[in-house]
């Protein structure tokens, strides 16, 4: 279990989306400030704003953290400016367009994994030590159910998930094993209706998920100590019927009948970053 009251919190991509509304749920459980790092600065100043006007302490910063070297700085001027932080929640994240993996370049290979993998190891690395060295913290590392289930026209955001579940829960053994104090809780949930996955086609099993219902979940994850967010329910049975189905009746199950592998073919998204 950990407190939000009083405590330092540092969210990624926290100006937009579900980053800004758990921002402002943690804000409102007591935390004693929020550190913001997002690229847009337009949202980042509009959140800032807002949340400023609710009488919140708020520090924001404009970081791109697919840049290591700014990454490094930025964390530098938290410790400075704001101290240690207790909850970092790695949750920024981007998505490349509807297209089969033959169509992409290698910029946005290389751009999609440093956002969305690379990055929260590195912000991990930034700031892991100070939580271990007070024996507490909390990361919460926001995956997706693409982490657990492969989908076409999305195969480099299934990469970059993939391997954020297995970075994720890694740690948090290692973290357990030595006793640190320091909790881990990954995050998967399916499409979310925030804008980034705008036209996806859903269905009853797997429905668009509301932004806010979500937000309080991870919340209420950091509260009471949990492991893993997976949401809605079918993401639960997502590894045990992947694990015990013949790939070709999976297919069948999750491709034809839930129609999940077409379900990129309406996409538009937000015009991502
Ligand atoms: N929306 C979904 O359907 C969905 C589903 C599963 C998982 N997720 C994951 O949840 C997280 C949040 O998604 P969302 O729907 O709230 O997205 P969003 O696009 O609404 O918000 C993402 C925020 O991250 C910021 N950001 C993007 N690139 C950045 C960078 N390089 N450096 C700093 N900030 C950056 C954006 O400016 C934005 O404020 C992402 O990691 C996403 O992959 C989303």
């Amino acid at each position: 279990m950990t407190k939000i009251m009083d405590k330092t919190v540092l969210i990624t991509g926290g100006a937009a989306g579900i980053g800004r509304l758990m921002g402002e749920m943690c804000l409102r459980d007591g935390a004693r400030q929020l550190v913001i790092w997002d690229i847009n600065k337009e949202r980042l100043d509009e959140t800032t704003r807002e949340l400023h006007s609710l009488h919140f302490t708020v520090h924001p910063y404009l970081v791109d953290v697919s840049d290591l070297s700014k990454v490094m700085e930025a964390a530098g001027r938290v410790r400075q400016e704001v101290g240690e932080v207790d909850i970092l929640i790695n949750n920024a994240g981007i998505i490349t367009g509807n297209k089969d993996f033959v169509n992409f370049t290698h910029p946005e290979v290389e751009r999609t994994m440093a956002v969305n993998t690379s990055a929260l190891m590195h912000v991990t690395l930034e700031f892991l030590p100070g939580m271990i060295r007070k024996g507490s913290g909390h990361i919460v590392n926001i995956a997706s159910a693409a982490g657990l289930l492969s989908n076409p026209q999305m195969s480099v955001y299934c990469a970059s998930k993939w391997a954020v579940a297995g970075w994720s829960e890694a740690m948090r053994m290692e973290l357990e094993q030595s006793k640190s104090g320091v909790k881990v809780t990954t995050v998967t949930p399916s499409y979310i209706n925030t804008g980034m996955f705008e036209g996806v086609k859903v269905n009853p099993l797997l429905p668009m998920l509301q932004p806010a219902a979500l937000a309080a979940k991870v919340v209420r994850a950091i509260k009471s100590g949990k492991l893993f967010v997976r949401a809605p329910f079918m993401v639960k049975l997502l590894p045990l019927t992947k694990g015990i189905l013949p790939v070709r009746l999976f297919d069948l199950v999750a491709g034809k009948w839930l129609g999940v592998y077409k379900s990129m073919s309406g996409f538009r998204g937000h015009g991502g970053l």
